[in-house]
């Protein structure tokens, strides 16, 4: 049987460091309630010359360069994005001659943080339907820099900009029959929460962002879009109950429980969201090692074990459910990074050395619409 498979991972993020104190400097919060309310330290933010075009084209070339293939055999570029260079033409186009995909078409996909499951079920669909053998560039690049109101201290501790990129190519199944690339992908939207999450196109210009650039003067444009709206309970409340719903969808319709994951990549735009999902998931927390053997701090009340206390997981009866380790968290130091948090997080464990060939990844995103969706893929 024919499937996509990744065959090379790449991110790029831009230079400037914004730390929580930094922002504390121009709204009114603090370093202790961002990390202990989000699970975030720093993020990265674009200057002038910096854009979702340019962080996209790096990220796509160090997936080409990473997989060993040429631009020119690129067949299609598919970009999520919530924040296109301009309105028209899409970025993706762009990228393309940035990085002289001469052959390629290229169009954006447009589901805020959910944008990357998105892009790669459609790179799935164009790779199985079309029967292609070239490759298919799938991004997530996003400056939320620029639609950020810096004066609001509610939305703007949250996000940060960057890119990742995967490429993809048809290739036939594993000569031993085993399935490989990319299983299944589940889409969802539902936009009765259309203004849950929404940028504010009649929002004047966030005059903060000069605050934030001053002591860089590669600032980039002031924002003409609008800025983020947001209502931070609700967002909260249906991420955790949506992305718990589909990743259980995911496992089940490939006949698959949380144990047999090797990772588990979800979207990250709050630590304590992915705590709620990973402990209904089933997931347990290993947080020390005694004597070469692993130990449970914290079992979740879901799986209805019997002790909350510590257990020795080594032992039969308790090794059940994916260790915590597995659930790769890039918060900390990157934020919410939109359509761009699920590439550049497999980006970053590819290139760490934590993904191997073989492995089976989860990979589980909600964003603004809201939408909602999970990929289950065999690298
Ligand atoms: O990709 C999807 C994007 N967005 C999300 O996933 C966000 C989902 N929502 C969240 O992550 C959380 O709702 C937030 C982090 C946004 C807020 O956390 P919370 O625990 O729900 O706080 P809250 O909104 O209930 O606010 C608690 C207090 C309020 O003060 P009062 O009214 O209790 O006096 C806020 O004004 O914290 C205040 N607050 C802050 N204080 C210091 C809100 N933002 C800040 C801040 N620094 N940055």
């Amino acid at each position: 049987m024919f499937t996509s498979r990744i065959i090379g991972c790449g991110h790029c993020f831009p230079k400037k460091i914004v730390t929580n104190d930094d922002l504390a400097k121009i709204v009114d919060t603090n370093d202790e309630w961002i990390f202990s309310r989000t699970g975030i330290k720093e993020r990265r933010i674009a200057g002038a010359n910096e854009s979702t075009a340019s962080l996209g084209a790096e990220a796509a070339m160090m997936a080409l360069r990473a997989a060993g293939e040429r631009p020119e055999d690129v067949e299609a570029i598919i970009l999520a994005t919530t924040t296109p260079d301009h309105p028209m033409p899409a970025t993706a186009t762009k990228i393309q001659a940035m990085i002289g995909a001469s052959r390629a078409f290229a169009f954006d996909v447009q589901a805020v943080c959910s944008g990357f499951i998105y892009a790669l079920s459609i790179a799935d669909g164009l790779i199985r339907g079309l029967g292609k053998r070239g490759s298919v560039l799938v991004i997530g690049a996003e400056v939320m820099s620029r639609v950020v109101d810096w004066k609001d201290r509610s939305t703007c501790v949250l996000f940060g900009d960057g890119a990742g990129a995967v490429l993809l190519k048809g290739s036939e199944e594993r000569a031993d029959g085993g399935r490989c690339g990319i299983l299944s992908t589940h889409l969802f939207s539902d936009g009765t929460f259309y203004d849950s999450l929404f940028v504010d196109r009649e929002s004047s210009a966030p005059e903060g962002r000069g605050a934030i650039e001053s002591a860089d003067r590669e600032s980039s444009a002031p924002n003409n879009h609008g800025t983020i709206k947001m209502n931070g309970r609700t967002v909260f409340t249906i991420a955790i109950e949506k992305m718990t719903e589909v990743a259980a969808l995911a496992l089940a319709e490939n006949s698959l429980s949380i144990n047999d994951i090797d990772w588990l990549v979800v979207h990250q735009a709050n630590k304590r969201i992915i705590d709620v999902v990973v402990e209904r998931l089933g997931i347990y927390q290993v947080t020390e090692r005694i004597d070469g053997r692993r130990h449970v701090a914290q079992a979740p009340s879901c799986t209805q074990r019997t002790a909350q206390a510590e257990q020795r997981i080594d032992e039969p009866a308790n090794f059940r459910g994916l260790d915590t380790e597995k659930v790769i968290v890039t918060l900390e130091s990157f934020a919410n990074t939109g359509a761009a948090t699920i590439p550049t997080t497999l980006s970053i464990a590819h290139n760490d050395g934590r993904l191997k060939a073989g492995d089976l990844i989860l990979m589980v995103a909600m964003g603004g619409g809201f939408t909602w969706g999970a990929a289950v893929v065999r690298l």
